[in-house]
């Protein structure tokens, strides 16, 4: 049996936060494999990228999720009992709930109040000359993910509910006041998502058919039981919370078009080019670094043990830019998805496998939906400028944005 090459470090927490999204990467690189053991929180982990890799990780016999997630990142950005570290019978039944609110229609809808709330935030644009592209987009999805999913949310409600959900978001890698503002945004959100699920259930809120809210509130488990009002409110949360994260990859598909002006025409005369264009963006673009799992039983893979027990990571960044994966992976190439058939293990920046059975993300297609409509609002609606200010990206940064937010001037419709 081959030895994992090992980083000789006695704990690698602090140099993962310091080399972010290029942690495993960088490493993988320095080793020659797309393997390799270090110390995580002070716990042997091991580190994985690449295709078969991916394949390797979405594996249910192989890895469990019980927890795999780290404390601080439940207490921020996922919550404690929601779907995501669930196994076997119970992950199925509850990852079915979600899944029954994305049929295409589901999704459709969402993509629709999106595009309305943008339509109906351009008089205001117009007359404020300055607008910094990703709150604006956050707090319009905060509004368009609460009407669909059955949430009242009043006018000034709106920009602290926009607020908790972002610092939930922005809390996941962070520690000192990020991470404190993450948890206070977590309390307080699961409190209104507990009050909400109680109200449905007392019959003193009637939100419409198959939204969000009203399956949440009214699942029942395999043995016909409800979930307990905090689970449910964990569950909501992990539909409202990521849409309004979505917000992230609007920024910087808006950022793709002003590094590449020649896509704005693309994307907008053929829209096969704009389906191309947006999964470069989510392939090219940092977002989610890692995830992880844990080893269900003992096995070797490739000539490595994989010990009971022992924590995994799959790097989602690295897969996303494999030079064995991805020519010139460092190329911003949306052509690169000409005719490209699709294959679960590739393309991760929202998990890999299957969406049913596995743990990859809920909300693809809503993601996917949504940055579409904010290409056409940005390429077809509106027309902006881009004045001089600090576009960079910073990978050690988790997660990453434009540090300007991507601000642009004198907004006016086209046509
Ligand atoms: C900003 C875009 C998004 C990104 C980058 C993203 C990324 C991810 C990733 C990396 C995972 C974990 C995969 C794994 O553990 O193997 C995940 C899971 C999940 N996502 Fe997303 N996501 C996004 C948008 C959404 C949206 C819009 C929704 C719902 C409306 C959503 C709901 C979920 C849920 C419920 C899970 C847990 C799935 C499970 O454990 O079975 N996500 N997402």
């Amino acid at each position: 049996m081959a030895t994992i090459p090992t980083d000789r470090a006695p704990d690698s927490t602090l140099a993962f936060l310091r080399a972010g999204y290029r942690f495993v990467g960088q490493r993988c690189d320095r080793y020659g494999t797309d393997i390799f053991q270090t110390r995580l929180l002070l716990e042997p982990t091991i580190c994985l990228r690449g295709r078969a890799a991916t394949e390797l990780f979405y594996d249910a016999d192989r890895f469990m999720r019980e927890g795999a997630m780290p404390a601080r990142g439940q207490r921020t950005l996922t919550g404690r009992g929601g779907v995501q570290g669930l196994d076997g019978d119970a992950h199925h039944d509850r990852k079915a709930m979600f899944m029954s609110l994305m049929s295409p229609a589901a999704v459709r809808r969402l993509g629709q109040l999106f595009a309305d709330e943008w339509q109906a935030r351009l008089p205001a644009w117009e007359l404020s000359g300055t607008v910094t592209l990703h709150t604006e987009v956050a707090s319009m999805l905060t509004r368009a993910v609460c009407a669909w999913a059955g949430v009242p949310l009043s006018g000034g409600e709106l920009d602290r509910r926009t607020a908790d959900l972002q610092a939930m978001i922005d809390s996941a890698a962070a520690i000192g006041p990020r991470h404190w503002r993450g948890r206070l945004g977590r309390y307080r959100s699961e409190h209104w998502g507990a009050d909400l699920v109680e109200q449905v259930r007392h019959g003193k809120l009637s939100p419409p058919e198959g939204t969000a809210l009203r399956v949440i509130a009214e699942h029942r488990d395999g043995e016909g039981r409800r979930l307990p009002r905090r689970i449910a409110a964990v569950e909501l949360l992990n539909v409202l919370r990521p849409t309004v994260a979505v917000a992230r990859f609007v920024v910087f598909a808006a950022l793709a078009l002003h590094d590449h002006p020649a896509w704005r025409q693309r994307v907008r005369d053929d829209d096969a080019e704009a389906g191309q264009f947006v999964q470069e963006v989510r392939r090219y673009y940092p977002f989610f670094p890692v995830a992880a799992a844990r080893v269900r039983r003992d096995f070797d893979w490739q000539g490595y043990h994989f010990p009971q027990g022992r924590r995994v990571l799959l790097d989602l960044y690295g897969t996303d830019h494999h030079p064995e994966v991805w020519p010139e992976p460092e190329r911003f190439r949306p052509e690169r998805f000409a005719g490209w058939p699709g294959d679960p293990f590739t393309l991760v920046p929202q998990g890999g496998g299957d969406h049913v059975a596995g743990h990859r993300c809920a909300g693809e297609w809503i993601t996917i939906e949504l940055m579409k409509r904010a290409v056409t609002l940005l390429t077809e609606v509106i027309r902006y400028d881009v004045p001089p200010q600090d576009l960079a990206v910073d990978l050690s940064r988790m997660p990453a944005l434009p540090a300007s937010g991507f601000v642009v001037t004198a907004v006016r419709r086209t046509g």
